[in-house]
């Protein structure tokens, strides 16, 4: 069997000694190999092990993603899960499937699992009341694309909310706050990676993305919203952004959004050249310092997404 005939998730998903319903599969040599059998369950001590060794993942075969999904679903629809345990299983079951939007050839797959990933995502704001405080809490802060467009579609549909979207409006926001840097997959890996400051020739490349993530959506199905999520999320309300320098008046509510929740979470990051914000900072500089860039109503909202409080200074 082909790696393509396994989907990857993370071992996060699972409690010691609950039955799992599907097979498990390690991947050792490049060979894939059986590691559990549908009805086993894991030991605490396979747990842990896995989480220091062995790369935090393994593969279920393709053919058993609707049992997958079923599992998750389950334990997302039961009382006796705290919010803070699903919250933290939302998060670790969408890790893999985000990943694949950046990695996996097949864009049409991943683009399909982003739209199951909001779906799942606004089923669980909607039935729990607390989920969003503790989706934000289990936030990453860490510069991996994966994790950022993760923490970016969370803040984003919390900021959406309060703007007062709602339905398919709200899910396409999810899905295009998911996407919005789908084009760094044609930048290449030691720029987006690179642990220091860009030079100028590396941030040429790097501005890029927004292009590049339109050009990769208009091979698919994909709506004129999303597209704008990927393409004007690097704009501002000044007109002085990139690509295309678009006056405020012309950027799409969800790239607006998005700029917000975007430079929000990259502020708040960790990375090797310099030191996180914490929340209030982070958002009381985008308003005094980065003034005039971000929609100032938005701006206001997110205090509300963050804090449930008025802005402050
Ligand atoms: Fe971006
Ligand atoms: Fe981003």
């Amino acid at each position: 069997m082909s790696n393509l005939e396994y989907f990857k998730i993370q071992i996060g998903s699972f409690n010691a000694d609950e039955e799992i319903p599907f097979d498990l599969f390690l991947t050792i040599n490049e060979k894939q190999i059986h590691y559990l059998k549908a009805g086993d369950s894991l030991s605490e001590e396979k747990i842990a092990k896995f989480k220091t060794r062995l790369n935090n993942s393994v593969l279920i075969p393709m053919a058993q993603k609707k049992k997958y999904k079923e599992f998750i679903h389950n334990k997302m629809s039961s009382p006796d899960i705290s919010t803070n345990e699903k919250a933290f299983l939302l998060r670790e079951s969408s890790k893999s499937l985000i990943e694949e939007l950046f990695e996996s050839p097949e864009v049409e797959d991943a683009l399909d699992c982003s739209n199951q990933v909001i779906q799942e995502f606004m089923h669980f704001m909607d039935t729990d009341p607390a989920a969003l405080t503790q989706l934000i809490k289990l936030s990453s802060h860490d510069f991996y694309t994966y994790n950022h467009s993760l923490d970016v579609s969370i803040y984003s549909l919390g900021l959406g909310k309060i703007i007062g979207y709602s339905g398919k409006d709200l899910q396409e926001l999810g899905e295009g706050a998911l996407v919005h840097d789908i084009g760094k997959r044609q930048v290449h890996v030691d720029i987006i990676t690179k642990a220091g400051p860009l030079d100028d020739m590396e941030w040429m490349q790097m501005r890029k993305h927004p292009l590049y993530g339109l050009k990769i959506l208009n091979d698919h199905n994909v709506s004129n919203a999303i597209k704008a999520c990927a393409f004007e999320h690097h704009e501002n309300m000044m007109g002085t952004g990139y690509p295309q320098k678009l006056p405020g008046s012309e950027i799409h509510p969800f790239a607006r959004i998005i700029a917000i929740t975007d430079t929000y979470d990259a502020l708040t990051t960790q990375r090797t050249y310099n030191v996180p914000k914490t929340p209030e900072e982070a958002l009381n500089f985008m308003k005094n310092k980065l003034k005039g860039k971000y929609d100032e109503d938005f701006l206001e909202a997110m205090y509300s997404v963050l804090f449930k409080l008025k802005s402050a200074a």
